[in-house]
């Protein structure tokens, strides 16, 4: 709603105010706005219009006199009434209370407003877990369906668990990663997310407890909150989740399920060691405890791969095992996979065709072609060897303009840096000043609501110039009286 991809044209004859009144009016006539449309506020539409204030306001001032529009105190100005119910006797659907009662939850108010930055090419992307543009490699995907176009491709609905091939392709990919997994137990889903989100509809039943690493990039999504699921969070350190306790929360909490990130965690960046791993299976051996192990970060190290996946070790099936290209190749494909038991990725696949008739063909064709030709092994070690330079260059910015206000882990793999302030700073109110300074942050209580200390750096998306300029614009803003923590929080 906040997104107007419209500027006035300042040489026309038109005056500006008349300008911006028809585009507001023809929004609500068109029905893009409805009756209940909470509109943007006066300083964001003169900010994204380009125009003084008072020009909105004159143009405003005009729709609420037409009976369109209406303020109201402490809640902005809504659309009222639109130009045919203005017209007629009968009133269009009240759209906002259907838009309320979706079953799926909103995004938090912070990330709708990260995701809207997002699209602005303007602003410099400090925190997005994405590779760089730069490095996604356009040219040979192109050579790929160039070299390959009168190979036979379906451009038709493939199997329910996803192209044959493409799953061999994995399967034998996966065996080198030491996890025996046939073809009939990999289902393709469109990235890692989907397949949450089917684990979640798909195994579980509402009111299920599911816990997770606390931080974790499941506080940032509502996969499991939507399906009705309570998340609770488990203390993490450095070798990963903390096992003590959890046996006794699967007890005391009737857990159905652990989701974990063992390598290169989203957001902090840790490896679970070896022993870590060991034990956690254990437990969750000893309580029955299903294990959803995302490893889409595992491609992506620097020095030594990390330890085996747990799913390498499970010959009894507790583990649901996730991964996906989206971080290693490109997330536009949208082509991740899972791995489990039979019977519950027969499940799972089902539900997947309930839901969207498979993944895309011409996607998966694509991935099979990487992998199978060991060009995506190739591609990897270009791509570890492009993000270790990176996280070196990120890593002496901070030594150079953090080190009195922050602390930081080396991460030894992955996209992240667990930036931790050392100064009483708000991130909420960093995040915003930050913004009006055109840097994108993702501030720690996205991942942890508790977590006022913490920024999730990224050194995979932005530029070196733009990381190097913008990490140093923000050390200045942190060291800045005004986005000191103020006792409202
Ligand atoms: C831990 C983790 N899992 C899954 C995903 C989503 O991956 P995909 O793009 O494959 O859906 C992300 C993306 O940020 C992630 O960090």
């Amino acid at each position: 709603m906040q997104e107007l991809h419209w500027k006035p044209e300042k040489k026309s004859s038109v005056p500006l105010h008349q300008q911006i009144y028809d585009y507001l009016k023809r929004k609500i006539m068109y029905g893009e706005w409805t009756v209940g449309t909470k509109i943007p506020t006066q300083r964001s539409l003169a900010k994204q219009f380009d125009v003084n204030r008072s020009t909105v306001v004159y143009a405003l001032e005009g729709l609420i006199a037409d009976g369109l529009l209406q303020t109201k105190v402490g809640s902005g100005t809504e659309v009222v009434n639109n130009t045919w119910s203005l017209l007629s006797s009968t009133s269009s659907p009240d759209w906002k209370s259907y838009v309320s009662s979706g079953i799926y939850k909103p995004n938090i108010d912070m990330i709708q407003e990260i995701n809207r930055a997002e699209a602005d090419p303007t602003i410099i992307r400090l925190g997005t877990g994405e590779l760089s543009p730069d490095l996604l490699p356009n040219k040979k995907m192109a050579e790929i369906f160039h070299d390959h176009y009168d190979e036979n491709f379906s451009l038709g609905y493939v199997e329910p668990k996803g192209r044959l091939s493409l799953r061999q392709a994995i399967s034998k990919y996966l065996h080198s990663k030491e996890i025996v997994a046939s073809p009939e137990s990999i289902l393709i889903v469109s990235g890692g997310l989907q397949a949450l989100q089917l684990i979640s509809i798909g195994l579980l039943e509402r009111g299920s407890t599911i816990l997770h690493e606390t931080p974790s990039y499941l506080n940032s999504i509502h996969v499991f909150q939507s399906a009705g699921m309570n998340l609770l969070g488990v203390p993490l350190d450095m070798d990963g989740i903390k096992c003590d306790e959890i046996e006794y929360l699967k007890r005391q909490r009737e857990a159905a399920l652990l989701y974990t990130i063992p390598s290169f965690h989203n957001p902090t960046g840790a490896v679970m060691s070896e022993s870590r791993r060991a034990e956690l299976l254990k437990v969750s051996q000893n309580a029955s405890l299903p294990i959803i192990e995302d490893d889409v970060y595992r491609e992506l190290w620097f020095d030594v791969p990390p330890p085996s996946p747990l799913k390498a070790k499970d010959p009894q099936g507790n583990v649901l095992y996730i991964g996906s290209v989206s971080k290693t190749l490109s997330p536009g494909l949208r082509i991740g996979w899972v791995v489990g038991p039979e019977p519950v990725i027969d499940r799972l696949a089902d539900i997947k065709m309930q839901t969207d008739y498979g993944s895309s063909s011409l996607s998966q064709f694509a991935v099979e072609k990487w992998i199978s030709s060991g060009l995506y092994e190739h591609f990897l070690k270009d791509i570890r060897a492009e993000l270790k330079a990176r996280r070196d260059f990120t890593l002496q910015i901070l030594q150079n303009y953090f080190s009195e206000i922050a602390t930081w882990n080396i991460p030894q793999g992955g996209f992240y840096i667990w930036l931790q302030l050392t100064i009483d700073t708000s991130t909420r109110t960093l995040f915003e000043r930050a913004l009006t300074e055109r840097i994108l942050l993702n501030p720690g209580f996205i991942y942890d609501k508790q977590n006022h200390k913490h920024l999730r750096i990224s050194y995979s998306y932005a530029s070196m110039e733009q990381l190097e300029s913008g990490l140093v614009q923000l050390a200045q803003l942190i060291k800045q009286k005004n986005t000191r923590f103020s006792p409202s929080e």
